[in-house]
C-alpha cells in the first residue's frame, strides 16, 4: 500500500505540489498526467524523498517515507527511474546490472535478460552505445534489479519510437504481472499509457483535477479539456 495524503511541496516560494492525495493498493497501476509544469516529476520527487513536502505524508505499507534518504526508500522497496537515460555509458551491460543491484541479489540479472532479452543479447556491449530504446530498457532492468514493490518512471516513452513503445507497454505489463511489482507511471504519452494502467491522476498547476478508473478517462470524448 502506498499512501501520499494532502501532500504539498515546492522549491523556495513556489509551491509546486498542493494537497495531492493518493491511495494505491499493492501491484497497482497508475499513470499521471498533465501539461509541462503541473508538478508530475515533483509528486515523485516527493514519494521517494529527493524534495521534502511542506506538509501531509507519504506513507509505504503503513510506515512513514523518510525524506531526503533516497538509498533507503529504494532499499525498502520503491525505486525510481528518472527522465533521460540513467546507465553507466562506460560500462557493459551486465556490469550496469550488477552495479545497480549490489546491495540485492546479482542472481535477479536472469530474470531481467527474461523481460528484455534484447539485453540479454547485448550484455557485454557497452552501455553508452545503445540505442535510446536500449538504454531505457537497461533503465529499467536496473530499477528491477533492486526487486521493487514500486517502480516510478518519470516519462519512460520520451524519444521512442511508436514501435518500442508498445513494446515498453508490454514489458512493463510483465513486470507487474510477473513480479506484482506496482507502477506509477509519468507520461506525455496519454493514450499508450492508458492502455497499461488501471487508475489515472491528472494534475494541473500542481492540483489533483481527476482521479479515476483509467477507462472512464479514456471514454471521455473531452479528454484532452482535461489538460
Ligand atoms: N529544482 C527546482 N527548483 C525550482 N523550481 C522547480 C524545480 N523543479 C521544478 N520546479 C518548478 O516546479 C513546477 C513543477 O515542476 P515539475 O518538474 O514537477 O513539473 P512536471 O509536471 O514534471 O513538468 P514536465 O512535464 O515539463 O516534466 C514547475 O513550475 C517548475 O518550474
Ligand atoms: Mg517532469
Amino acid at each position: 500500500m502506498l499512501e501520499i495524503e494532502n501532500v504539498t511541496a515546492g522549491y523556495g516560494t513556489l509551491t509546486a505540489l498542493q494537497d495531492v492525495s493518493l491511495h494505491l493498493a499493492s501491484g497497482a497501476r497508475i499513470g499521471i498526467f498533465g501539461h509541462n509544469g503541473a508538478g508530475k516529476t515533483t509528486l515523485l520527487s516527493v514519494i521517494v524523498g529527493l524534495v521534502a513536502r511542506r506538509a501531509g505524508h507519504v506513507r509505504f505499507d503503513g510506515v512513514e517515507i523518510a525524506q531526503g534518504r533516497v538509498p533507503e526508500t529504494v532499499r525498502r522497496g520503491i525505486a525510481f527511474v528518472p527522465q533521460g537515460h540513467n546507465v553507466f555509458p562506460n560500462l557493459s551491460v551486465e556490469r550496469n546490472l550488477h552495479v545497480a543491484g549490489l546491495l540485492f541479489d546479482r542472481g535477479f540479472v536472469k530474470e531481467v535478460f527474461k523481460v528484455f532479452p534484447v539485453l540479454d543479447e547485448r550484455r557485454s556491449q557497452r552501455a553508452g552505445s545503445l540505442s535510446g530504446g536500449e538504454q531505457q530498457m537497461l533503465a529499467l532492468g536496473m530499477a528491477l534489479m533492486t526487486q521493487p514493490k514500486w517502480l516510478l518512471l518519470d516519462e519512460p516513452s520520451t524519444g521512442l519510437a511508436p514501435v518500442i513503445v508498445r513494446n515498453l507497454v508490454a514489458q512493463l505489463h510483465q513486470v507487474n504481472q510477473a513480479f506484482g511489482t506496482g507502477l506509477v507511471v509519468v507520461e506525455q504519452n496519454v493514450p499508450a499509457t492508458l492502455k497499461l494502467v488501471e487508475h489515472a491522476l491528472i494534475l494541473k498547476s500542481g492540483r489533483s483535477v481527476f482521479q479515476g478508473e483509467a477507462r472512464e478517462l479514456a471514454a471521455k470524448p473531452d479528454l484532452w479539456e482535461w489538460f
